[in-house]
């Protein structure tokens, strides 16, 4: 069979399905089975190659596995953030590209943190993907993050014992988090669950595949933002940056519940279409 006629045929059924990326995913599924990237399966595509039944076989069970809105990335195992291909599945929240941004932050603040051995607290760190960015990308750093979710964890853990040679990892809650770090800390990111319990997201692939505690925020989205400006104000030093993610429509929300927990240079950030997704502050 032709590799062409296959991806091309599951992309059409993939957009009727009301699949956002239909060919990409196409393409990546038939990659994956096949052991090739994007863009060789396209160069496969070109000039008209064919696949073995079994290989056939196996990418078709991958599309009906998609068409049933499994997410891509459960799919494969596997979701990529800035340089790193993490390790994901049932239980882990997939990071998102929009977070990507966020990392961003953190990294330019721990740059410019006094400290010549500064320390980065990820709260909420999921399969790793700021906490890991951090440690990755700031060779200086110390990272640390935590994550509650026994679900989550042995991603985490993976990814951790992949990426994390300056990074340690705990299982716990974020509110009590780290007390010997009271004090210390330049840097604290996250990406909290912040959407209202009441707002289920209407693609299929988040509320049915994102656990409900990376997604859900209490009746205005916002308790846990509370948890992480508490926990923030205790670890970071005098000077010390917190940067947090959020939804396009809670910037106003969350300046304002930091003003009121007393951090200064509260600011707004879009991401890059533009959409106000995170705020930093000092402390
Ligand atoms: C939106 S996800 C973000 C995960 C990751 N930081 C990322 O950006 O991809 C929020 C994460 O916070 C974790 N979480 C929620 N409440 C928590 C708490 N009280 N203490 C620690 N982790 C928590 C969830 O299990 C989830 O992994």
């Amino acid at each position: 069979m032709r590799l062409r006629d296959l991806v091309e045929h599951a992309a059409e059924r993939f957009e009727s399905a009301g699949l956002h990326s239909a060919l990409v995913d196409a393409e990546l599924l038939a990659g994956h089975i096949l052991g090739l990237n994007r863009g060789e399966v396209q160069a496969q595509m070109l000039v008209s190659a064919s696949v073995s039944e079994s290989q056939a076989q196996q990418i078709t069970t991958l599309y009906g596995r998609r068409i049933a809105r499994e997410p891509l990335q459960h799919i494969t195992g596997t979701a990529y953030f800035r340089n790193l291909e993490l390790s994901v599945g049932r239980g882990v929240f997939i990071p998102r590209p929009e977070t990507e941004f966020v990392a961003q932050l953190a990294i330019h603040a721990l740059k410019s943190a006094e400290q010549s051995e500064p320390i980065a607290v990820d709260l909420g760190t999921g399969s790793g993907a700021i906490a890991l960015a951090i440690a990755t990308e700031v060779s200086t750093a110390r990272v640390f993050a935590v994550e509650k979710s026994p679900e989550a964890l042995p991603f985490t853990k993976q990814n951790f014992a992949k990426y994390g040679a300056n990074a340690t990892l705990i299982q716990g809650d974020l509110a009590d988090a780290f007390a010997e770090l009271n004090g210390q800390v330049s840097v604290v990111a996250s990406n909290p669950p912040y959407i209202p319990a009441a707002a289920i997201p209407r693609d299929v692939e988040v509320h049915l595949y994102d656990p409900d505690l990376a997604l859900y925020g209490g009746d205005d989205g916002m308790d846990v933002i509370h948890l992480v400006s508490a926990t923030a104000k205790r670890l970071l030093v005098e000077g010390g940056a917190l940067i947090i993610e959020h939804a396009d429509s809670q910037s106003v929300q969350v300046c304002q519940l930091l003003l009121a927990d007393g951090w200064r240079e509260v600011q707004a950030h879009q991401d890059l279409t533009g959409r106000d997704r995170a705020v930093t502050a000092i402390k």
